[in-house]
């Protein structure tokens, strides 16, 4: 049984953006995301490099002095962090987007319940708000070229495959690859409305 999730009748998760003061949690989250879904994936040394203190003081920095950086987390109804995703200007001239998706990431026991389209369209809706032309989607992300469902899920939410590239991480050579969306209405899908009509709404609209 999925713990993470409520029972009929039980407060469904809530997404909200964060505050320095979820740096911790969100750090603690990260570390055990990452774990989960690297392990097999990426050199044991380079997932195990990633420790409480420093990405603690990583997020409490984004959060506390980035602006322009949007961070939203998803909680339970205690209070306990599901899942988290970032974005802000892009990283690179050869992500080919203005704006980039840093992280996105769901604990395992919380997945393929919709909180994933629910973070990334909320971390993108408020990207495109605070941009100079609010009406326009310019956004991309590099996802691990082997990591297979998060490619799924970039392409079922309408992500365009761009370019691969490799990017060196703690002295390991790791190949990627970019999605982008330049269509706002490609990421939202139809109006929740529509999904309601045919029973197949995901709870999250
Ligand atoms: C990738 C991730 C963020 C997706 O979040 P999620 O909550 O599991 O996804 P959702 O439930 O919101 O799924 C949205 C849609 O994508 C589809 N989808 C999600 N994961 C999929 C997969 N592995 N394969 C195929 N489709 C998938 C869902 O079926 C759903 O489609 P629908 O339109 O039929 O409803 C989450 O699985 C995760 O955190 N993975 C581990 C971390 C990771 O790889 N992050 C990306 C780093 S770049």
């Amino acid at each position: 049984m999925n713990e993470a999730l409520p029972r009929d009748g039980a407060a469904a998760p809530q997404l909200r953006r964060a505050t320095p003061d979820d740096s911790e949690a969100i750090a603690a989250l990260h570390i055990v995301c990452w774990a989960e879904t690297y392990r097999g994936l990426l050199p044991d040394p380079l997932i195990q490099s990633m420790t409480l203190p420093s990405r603690t003081i990583q997020w409490q920095r984004a959060l506390e002095r980035r602006a322009d950086v949007q961070v939203i987390v998803a909680e339970d109804a205690s209070g306990g962090l599901l899942g988290f995703a970032s974005g802000g200007p892009a990283r690179g001239a050869d992500l080919g987007a203005a704006q980039e998706i840093y992280a996105i990431y769901v604990r395992r026991q919380a997945q393929r319940r919709g909180l994933g389209r629910a973070l990334l369209q909320s971390v993108a809706a408020h990207l495109v708000l605070k941009s100079m032309t609010p009406t326009a989607l310019d956004l991309g992300l590099w996802v691990l070229r082997d990591n297979a469902p998060a490619r799924a899920f970039y392409e079922r939410l309408g992500g365009q495959p761009g370019g691969e590239r490799m990017e060196k991480r703690e002295g390991h050579d790791l190949a990627e690859a970019a999605y982008r969306w330049s269509d706002l209405s490609a990421l939202l899908g139809p109006p929740s409305f529509t999904r309601a009509l045919d029973g197949s709404g995901t709870g999250f609209a």
